[in-house]
């Protein structure tokens, strides 16, 4: 099957050599696309700046801001058969970055942030697509009941919750422990795991969802 992946934190500039981003390492998207390619799919992998190797066998794409990378999932969506969304956009944006480097002045300065637009949020509606839809939801509390909610918003087959309140798992670490939760009441709880096992994991129910 043909599967594009979203990976890695968004950048946004604030001035030439400043930006707004996100302790994303890219892991968990990364070890997804390597699990589609080892069970034989085709992999479009659009990353944000990340320090992994990209997984051999995966067409990437390198975006840096938010737009761009809504602008590189709109254009490689079309015939694809499962999406996933790993990466950790960022929300918002500066709303007039700088041309020139910022010269320290006063002793506050304030940056307005205006909303990005939300890829997963658009694969359905504005960018139509209709094959299996997998968002990820990074929670700090009642984490069922918000994936729950991301789930029906953004017309997902699975959300794969995780609780970012923990320290011991999640964004740089190599394990997660994550929730699938899928459409009719679906849940269930992958223990604590390498995230490649978690990625395998994601990569089969895809493959069930697919079929089903
Ligand atoms: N996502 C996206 N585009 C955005 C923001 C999020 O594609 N602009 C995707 C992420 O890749 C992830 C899912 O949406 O799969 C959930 O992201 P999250 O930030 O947890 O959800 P939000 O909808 O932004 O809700 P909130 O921040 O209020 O929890």
């Amino acid at each position: 099957m043909k599967f594009l992946i979203t990976a890695g934190p968004t950048r946004e500039n604030i001035d030439p050599v400043r930006y707004l981003s996100n302790r994303s390492s890219g892991k968990m998207g990364y070890a997804l696309a390597s699990a589609a390619v080892a069970a034989g799919h085709e992999v479009v992998l659009v990353s944000g700046p990340v320090h992994l190797p990209p997984p051999g066998g995966v067409k990437l794409i390198r975006v840096v801001s938010a737009r761009d990378m809504y602008e590189a999932v709109a254009e490689h969506l079309p015939g694809v058969e499962v999406a996933v969304f790993s990466a950790a956009v960022a929300d918002y944006r500066v709303a007039e970055p700088a041309g020139e480097k910022i010269k320290k002045r006063e002793d506050e300065l304030l940056l307005r942030l205006v909303k990005n637009p939300d890829i997963l949020g658009s694969a359905r509606g504005t960018m139509g697509y209709s094959g299996v839809l997998i968002g990820f939801a990074a929670e700090t509390n009642d984490v069922v009941e918000h994936a729950r909610k991301k789930l029906e918003s953004k017309q997902c087959d699975l959300i794969v919750a995780n609780d970012v309140s923990r320290t011991d798992i999640g964004f740089d670490g190599d394990d997660n422990e994550v929730i699938f939760v899928t459409r009719g009441g679906g849940m269930e709880r992958v223990p604590k795991s390498p995230k490649t096992e978690i990625a395998r994991r994601i990569i089969r129910e895809a493959e069930r969802l697919a079929a089903s």
